[in-house]
């Protein structure tokens, strides 16, 4: 895992007073990102609703975002209520901040934190054609299952040691610094235009 500060931007969780960002990332994606992210071609509706329960109680969103504090890729994890040792994780990047190890990071903080929440199997749910979430899957030990035009990547989280609690634990730190800096740059640039 590389630093919180990256290729001028930075990783952080999503905060609740975020999720019109959550909603706006993903109005942003083309209908063919939104087809890889969602298995369809989903209306601006549904995006909108969705966007609404991206923090619901079993949810945790971290970003990545560009140097004026806009959202530019996210990383989704979901635990299952009924299974707690299950969870499943889905990503979007936009299009001109592919390719620079932004989906890998995410990945990567997702995986810490599936670790130090005790999660054993973290699923991700792709299509076959979507070679690039299964390039990055297998960079973390995915095992993968093609089912008819799918594939469900299997990743296994190891147990957390101290670093793993305490790595998370510093990023959320000095993710409140980013994150106010961010609040204030998306003001000032909304209040300028
Ligand atoms: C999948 C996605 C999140 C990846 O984000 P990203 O920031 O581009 O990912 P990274 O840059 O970390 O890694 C991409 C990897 O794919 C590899 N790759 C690119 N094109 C590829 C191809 N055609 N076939 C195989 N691997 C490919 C890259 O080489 C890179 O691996 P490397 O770092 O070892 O070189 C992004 O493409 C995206 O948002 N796609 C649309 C939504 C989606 O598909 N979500 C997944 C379903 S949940």
């Amino acid at each position: 895992m590389g630093s919180v500060s990256f290729n001028g931007g930075h990783f952080r969780k999503l905060w609740n007073v975020e999720l019109e960002e959550f909603r706006d990332h993903l109005l942003r994606l083309s209908s063919e990102s939104r087809h890889l992210r969602f298995g369809a071609e989903v209306s601006d509706t549904f995006i909108e609703d969705y966007a609404s329960h991206a923090l619901d109680s079993n949810c945790r969103v971290w970003g990545f975002f560009g140097p004026r504090g806009n959202l530019r890729g996210t990383g989704e994890l979901k635990s299952f209520p009924k299974k707690p040792d299950c969870a499943e994780a889905a990503f979007t990047v936009e299009d001109r901040y592919r390719g620079q190890g932004v989906g890998s990071e995410l990945l990567s903080r997702i995986i810490r934190s599936a670790r130090n929440r005790d999660i054993h199997h973290l699923y991700l749910n792709c299509l076959s054609e979507n070679l690039v979430m299964q390039s990055v899957a297998r960079k973390f030990q995915a095992d993968l299952t093609f089912d008819q035009g799918d594939v469900v990547c299997d990743l296994k989280p190891s147990h957390a040691t101290a670093l793993t609690r305490l790595g998370e634990v510093i990023e959320d730190s000095s993710g409140l610094v980013y994150g106010v800096l961010d609040l204030q740059h998306r003001w000032v640039d909304s209040h300028l235009q």
